[in-house]
């Protein structure tokens, strides 16, 4: 069986190991920068071994693939180290601060031979999946306009990963690639962005509202750190429209047609907590002996990625590592 290491024992690490302990994953290795945190982390989520430094444990040959828990502004410098190291990965979102880091990581897994997946949750779910496959039928016709928010008022905390410029803080890459994977989910690439964007004092982004625009359809998406929005995505097309409460984690989708009567409604309570599915996509790539998931492909991951840097070259917002 796969096993897997964990890189930072953080927020979002502890719902993974939730996850991947409900289906049954061997959780083997977890490093932190710090090894009684790393100590505790393991004992809290039954795993076997703790190292307190990421070289540490990427030097275990038992370490088959990693999961990369770290803030935005430090993915590209822990996938290249874990690639140096043979390590198949799974990253969070955003998988780099830019595309072009991004290309540099994805060259460097096609040398070493590595898998290579960024962790976008949504696009596995189940829900999400079938209603791609309805709307791709045509269910509600075609598709002329998606929308999607999410925000909630983050406690500002200059030196927080939301907000500190060199952990690649702001909105967009923590919360607004939502709306983004969105819209790439029901109208892929769109043909031009246009934005509004209020900035924290830190320099990065606090909220946004963005219209992208395609030959025959538009996607209005707002995100914030700022204020909540609810959080939700409407897909409507020339028979109907689809509304997903929650889309991020989406378990429920309600079909409507142009008459506004609901004619479908999916319904898939997560097995766990939502994580599991592109947990078990990674295996099932593994295991067959693919680099590449077909769910999340390299290429929506640079996409989405050039997308968002286009945006914050209308925000003139740029990272430290990229000065
Ligand atoms: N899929 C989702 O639903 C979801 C939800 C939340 C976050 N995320 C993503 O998960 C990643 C981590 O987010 P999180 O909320 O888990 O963050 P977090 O709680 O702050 O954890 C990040 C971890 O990164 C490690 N780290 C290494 N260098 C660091 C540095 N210089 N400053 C701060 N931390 C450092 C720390 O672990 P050690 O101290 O143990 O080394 C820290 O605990 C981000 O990419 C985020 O977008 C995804």
């Amino acid at each position: 069986m796969i096993k897997f290491g964990i890189m930072g024992a953080g927020n979002i690490a502890n719902k993974f190991c939730e996850a991947a302990k409900g289906i049954g994953v061997n959780l083997y290795a977890v490093a932190s920068r710090d090894i009684e945190k790393a100590e505790a982390f393991k004992n809290r989520n039954g795993i076997e071994k703790a190292y307190g430094s990421y070289t540490s444990m990427l030097e275990d040959p038992l370490v088959d693939c990693v999961y990369i828990a770290t803030p935005h502004g430090l993915h590209y410098e822990h996938m290249m180290l874990a690639l140096e190291h043979g390590k198949h990965i799974l990253c969070e979102k955003a998988f780099t601060l830019n595309e072009k880091q991004a290309k540099v990581v994805l060259d460097k897994a096609h040398t070493k031979d590595c898998f290579v997946m960024e962790a976008l949750w949504t696009r596995f779910l189940p829900t999400i999946r079938d209603v791609q496959a309805l709307v791709l039928d045509g269910i509600i016709g075609d598709v002329i306009k998606v929308e999607a928010n999410f925000g909630f008022k983050a406690s500002k905390d200059d030196d927080s990963r939301l907000f500190a410029p060199h952990l690649g803080g702001g909105a967009l890459l923590d919360i607004g690639i939502y709306p983004l994977t969105f819209a790439d989910l029901f109208l892929g690439t769109p043909q031009k962005i246009e934005s509004t964007v209020v900035y924290y004092h830190t320099g990065v982004d606090l909220s946004s509202e963005i219209t992208l625009s395609y030959p025959n359809a538009t996607a209005r998406l707002k995100f914030s750190f700022d204020h909540n929005l609810p959080i939700e995505g409407f897909i409507r097309g020339t028979n109907g429209y689809i509304h997903m409460p929650m889309f991020i984690g989406a378990e429920h989708a309600l079909i409507y047609n142009q008459n506004g009567t609901l004619i479908k409604e999916i319904k898939h309570p997560h097995d766990v907590n939502g994580m599991e599915y592109e947990i078990l996509e990674m295996i099932k790539c593994i295991a067959n002996g693919r680099k590449e998931s077909y769910i999340m492909p390299h290429e929506k991951t640079l996409s989405l990625l050039n997308q968002m840097d286009q945006l914050r070259k209308q925000w003139n917002l740029i990272y430290p590592q990229e000065k």
